[in-house]
């Protein structure tokens, strides 16, 4: 099932075809070369999400399999959940969303939504390779507003991506699950040992966003080797690319082959019933 968007200008249902969308009141959008509508709104479009060399850093570094283990344990909560509708939320380039659909019925559609007009370029030739194309859709829009009618989802990802608790509760059916990824304390510490002087260990908060209720937390712990491009490729995909000092990111020792430890947080959490504030 093709998910269906909603206009970002009045709400209504976007009708899809190979050119763009657009809804009862006219309001229309163009469809990318690459596969993807534009949603964003003139003011949002200043926003840029990620560019195009974290993007591509990332595809090669996920397709490596380094977190194929984190990809398990997702995959198993999502099939558990039996969705029929899926949006994955700051999808980047798609990895994840089109290895999770390619394990549920056909039936089940998903929608990535990202700012980044580069991720959202690999996701969507990566649904067309994968033979998803006709059970997915990729918008740019932002975690803010998000182009979905009132509870239409059935599961939320939102996987490393800015969350935005009452929005996602808005677009989730009652009951709907989001599920959310984030690194642990001491996620990539070798990596981040080699660069800095003074690394610092993340502060992951591990409990439910607002109006959702925390239904389990799986810490995910396991070491893997890289070297070479694929070092590389993992420094290129995190915030630290941006962060570091030239100089700093020199010490990556490229020629050597480092051990990293993964630590993943997995939190499966509920939209609470309406009029609950617990
Ligand atoms: C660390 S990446 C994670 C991508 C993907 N979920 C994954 O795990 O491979 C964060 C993603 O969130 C997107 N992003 C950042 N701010 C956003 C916003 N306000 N709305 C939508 N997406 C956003 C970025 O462009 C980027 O693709
Ligand atoms: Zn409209």
């Amino acid at each position: 099932m093709k998910p269906v968007l909603q206009c970002p200008v009045c709400g209504l249902p976007l009708h899809a075809d190979a050119q763009g969308c657009r809804c009862e009141n006219r309001h229309s959008f163009d469809r990318s070369r690459y596969g993807y509508v534009n949603l964003l709104q003139k003011q949002r479009k200043k926003l840029r999400g990620d560019d195009a060399e974290m993007i591509r850093a990332r595809r090669d570094f996920l397709e490596g399999g380094a977190y194929l283990p984190l990809l398990r344990c997702i995959a198993d909560a999502v099939q558990s959940a039996s969705p029929r509708m899926i949006a994955d939320i700051g999808c980047g380039e798609g990895w994840y969303s089109c290895s999770l659909l390619r394990e549920l019925p056909g039936e089940t559609g998903l929608a990535g939504i990202d700012i980044s007009p580069a991720a959202l370029r690999y996701a969507a030739k990566r649904a067309e390779q994968c033979g998803l194309a006709s059970r997915t859709e990729w918008a740019a829009a932002s975690v803010s507003r998000l182009p979905f009618a009132s509870e239409s989802c059935d599961l939320l990802l939102n996987l490393f991506a800015p969350c935005e608790a009452g929005e996602f509760a808005r677009v989730l059916r009652e009951d709907g699950l989001l599920v959310r990824a984030i690194p642990l304390e001491r996620h990539l510490w070798e990596l981040k040992q080699a660069i800095y002087r003074e690394p610092y260990e993340n502060r992951p908060v591990l409990s439910a966003p607002a109006q959702f209720t925390l239904l389990d937390v799986q810490r995910i712990t396991y070491r893997f080797t890289v070297s070479g491009q694929q070092m590389q490729n993992l420094f290129a995909m995190t915030p630290y690319a941006h962060k570091t000092a030239p100089e700093d990111a020199k010490r990556l020792p490229v020629t050597e082959t480092m051990e990293v430890q993964a630590a993943f947080g997995v939190l499966i959490c509920r939209k609470q019933p309406r009029g609950n504030s617990m």
